[in-house]
Order: structure tokens, then C-alpha cells, then sequence
């Protein structure tokens, strides 16, 4: 069986990758992965606020600099303990790159358009093979409008896309009024892939010790349907690779993404449920599930269920919504 494929011009062994997460802090970690069989590896994301602290750290020493007998440089006090979040990422990033022959692929994760984003060229110096961006922006001030948040996005995408040679992929979040636009714009702007979808950690109230919990929930395979909805519907109508993130938990879940259009699947609630091991359990679910289908490689699968070409995506999806809730007979759910 044929799984190799082609992400952002990456070639891939298989479509399976290892999206940003915990199991990606070590090398070690990544190797497992690797081992496992994934495709490729997202290492886990380095944040805007651990490059403005280092940033900031740098200022008070040069600051210091001024303001002191040279011979207190050599102390550098702010430096001593832990290595800073940036370096340490670039270290592991270099050291992961190096160790397997799966493509790693950096992930920087922020909200403005500031000085950060030319980091991007520090990550593929290191040896990453492309930048995934993750605008993890949840536009809490009623006062900014759509637009603007649209704007946001495509402003920090052409800065990164300005620093870097290696290819650069867009994780989106699905809240936006007109989630197909803002794909094409991201396409017009240069994105290489667009992943779908970012998956916001609400935090949530404990009604008992009446305060705000933050917690990190895994994601059930129900949560798929809406990637999987979008991917059928952007696939063969952007220039860029489809990345589907949410929900895969069985081989099944892998070819349902591929019929609907995605380039590659990405997981990692499984993983962490089950552990690193699970890539493999996937894989051969698929090479069984395509076997048994007379799927010879993944360039046949996939799209093979998208929205067709030339048909009125709105009204394909219109229509979908009538059968389903005429076929679930509402009338016993009550008149809505
Ligand atoms: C514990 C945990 C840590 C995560 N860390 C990152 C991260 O550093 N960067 C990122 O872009 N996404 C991160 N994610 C999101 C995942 O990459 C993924 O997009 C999301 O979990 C949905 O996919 P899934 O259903 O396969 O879990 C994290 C998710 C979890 C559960």
C-alpha cells in the first residue's frame, strides 16, 4: 500500500502528523513519535510572550551594561538558571531535526504583528522544514471588528512569509463570519496550508468553589465534523495544502478526512490517550481500511467525497442540513 504523499511540497511517507503538543518537548519524544510511524512532527508551539520576555530580558541587560563597570557583564545575573524559552526551542528544534528523517515542522503561536515573527528565520536556521502559525486569537473586545481580525491574520502571515524561504502554513481557528473567505485570503497571501482547526482551551467555572477553572480537554471524534465540513468544501479551490486537525481517535477518522479532501491528517488527543505507539495502530487501520476498499494510494482517496466542483457550496450545504434533520423525521423532536 502507497501512503506516501505531499504536504507543502514536503514529501511525506504517510499523511499521518504528529500535531504541536506536549509529546514533542524532547528530542526523545519526537523520536517516538518518528518511530512510530507519523508522516511528519509539529514540534509544539514557541509563544509571542516567551520571545517579548526574552526581548525584554536582553534590554534590562544591555541596560545594565550601560550603568555598570564593564567587569559586571561577565556576571549576566538575568542569565543565570534556566536557559529562555526562544533558545532553548531552537536547541531542541536542531537536536530533533537532526535525529529523525521525518520533517519537523516549527510552530510559533501569537496574536500581534510585532517584532516576533521574524524569529521564523532563527527556527529555519535551525534546521525546521516549514513554520506553522498558529494566530491563537480569541477577539474578546467587542470593539474589534471582523476585518480587523482578518487583517491581523493576514498581516502576521506576510511578515512571516517575508522572513522565511521554508514553507508556511496558517492554523486557523473556525470563528469567522465567513470562514471560506478568510481561507482564500490567507491562500492570496501566500499560506502554503491552511490547518483546520485551532481548538481553543476554554477555561470553565467550577459552580462549587465558584472560581474559573483553566483546563486542557482532549477532543472527542464528534469534533471532527466541522473541520471535515470545511475541508470538503475549500478542497481543489485553494492553491494551498489542507491540513485537518480535530478528532481522530480510530483509522477511520484518518479516511474520512482524506474522502473529504484533507492533504494530511493531524492528531493529538489519541496520542496522548493512548500514547505515541497509537500512529501506528492508525496507519494500519488505514492501509487495512484502503485494501479492503481497492485503494491502491492516497492520491485516490483523497476528495473523493469533497463538495463537487461547479456545484453551489451554500446550497450543497443548505440541502444537507434539510435532508439530515427530514431524515431524523424533527417532527418528534417537536416544531422549531
Ligand atoms: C495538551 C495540549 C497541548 C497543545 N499544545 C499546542 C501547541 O503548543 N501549539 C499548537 O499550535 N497547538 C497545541 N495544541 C493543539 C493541538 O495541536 C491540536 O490542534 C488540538 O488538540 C486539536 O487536535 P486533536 O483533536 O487531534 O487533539 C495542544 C493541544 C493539547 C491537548
Amino acid at each position: 500500500m502507497d501512503l506516501s504523499t505531499d504536504y507543502m511540497g514536503l514529501a511525506l511517507r504517510n499523511p499521518l502528523v504528529a500535531s504541536a503538543s506536549p509529546l514533542s518537548h524532547t528530542v526523545d519524544g519526537v523520536r517516538r513519535l518518528a518511530d512510530a510511524g507519523v508522516g511528519a512532527v509539529v514540534l509544539h508551539s514557541l509563544f509571542e510572550e516567551e520571545l517579548a520576555e526574552e526581548a525584554a530580558r536582553n534590554a534590562r541587560l544591555v541596560e545594565a551594561g550601560r550603568n555598570s563597570f564593564a567587569e559586571s557583564l561577565s556576571y549576566f545575573p538575568e542569565t543565570a538558571g534556566e536557559e529562555p524559552g526562544p533558545r532553548r526551542y531552537l536547541s531542541l528544534l536542531e537536536r530533533a531535526a537532526s535525529a529523525v528523517e521525518i520533517p519537523v515542522i516549527a510552530s510559533l503561536n501569537g496574536v500581534t504583528p510585532g517584532g516576533w515573527t521574524g524569529y521564523a528565520r532563527a527556527m529555519q536556521d535551525a534546521g525546521a522544514v516549514a513554520i506553522e502559525l498558529n494566530v491563537y486569537y480569541l477577539p474578546g473586545d467587542p470593539n474589534v471588528s471582523g476585518r480587523e481580525v482578518e487583517r491581523r491574520h493576514i498581516e502576521i502571515l506576510q511578515l512571516v512569509k517575508g522572513a522565511v524561504r521554508v514553507p508556511v502554513a496558517v492554523k486557523l481557528s473556525p470563528y469567522f463570519s465567513s470562514t471560506g473567505e478568510m481561507a482564500r485570503q490567507l491562500d492570496a497571501a501566500g499560506a502554503d496550508a491552511l490547518v483546520l482547526f485551532n481548538r481553543f482551551l476554554h477555561p470553565d467555572i467550577d459552580p462549587e468553589s465558584l472560581s474559573v477553572q483553566p483546563g486542557i480537554g482532549l477532543s472527542t471524534r464528534t469534533e471532527a465534523r466541522l473541520p471535515r465540513t470545511w475541508i470538503a468544501l475549500l478542497h481543489g479551490r485553494l492553491n494551498a495544502a489542507l491540513a485537518a486537525s480535530t478528532g481522530v481517535e480510530e483509522p477511520d477518522d484518518l479516511a474520512m478526512y482524506l474522502l473529504a479532501g484533507a492533504d494530511v491528517v493531524m492528531t493529538t488527543s489519541s496520542l496522548l490517550r493512548h500514547g505515541s505507539e497509537h500512529a501506528t495502530v492508525l496507519l494500519d487501520g488505514l492501509s487495512a481500511w484502503m485494501g479492503r476498499k481497492g485503494f491502491g494510494t492516497v492520491g485516490e482517496v483523497r476528495g473523493k467525497l469533497a463538495v463537487p466542483h461547479g456545484s453551489d457550496e451554500a446550497a450543497h450545504e443548505r440541502a444537507g442540513y434539510v435532508t439530515a434533520l427530514r431524515a431524523a423525521n424533527v417532527s418528534a423532536y417537536g416544531p422549531w
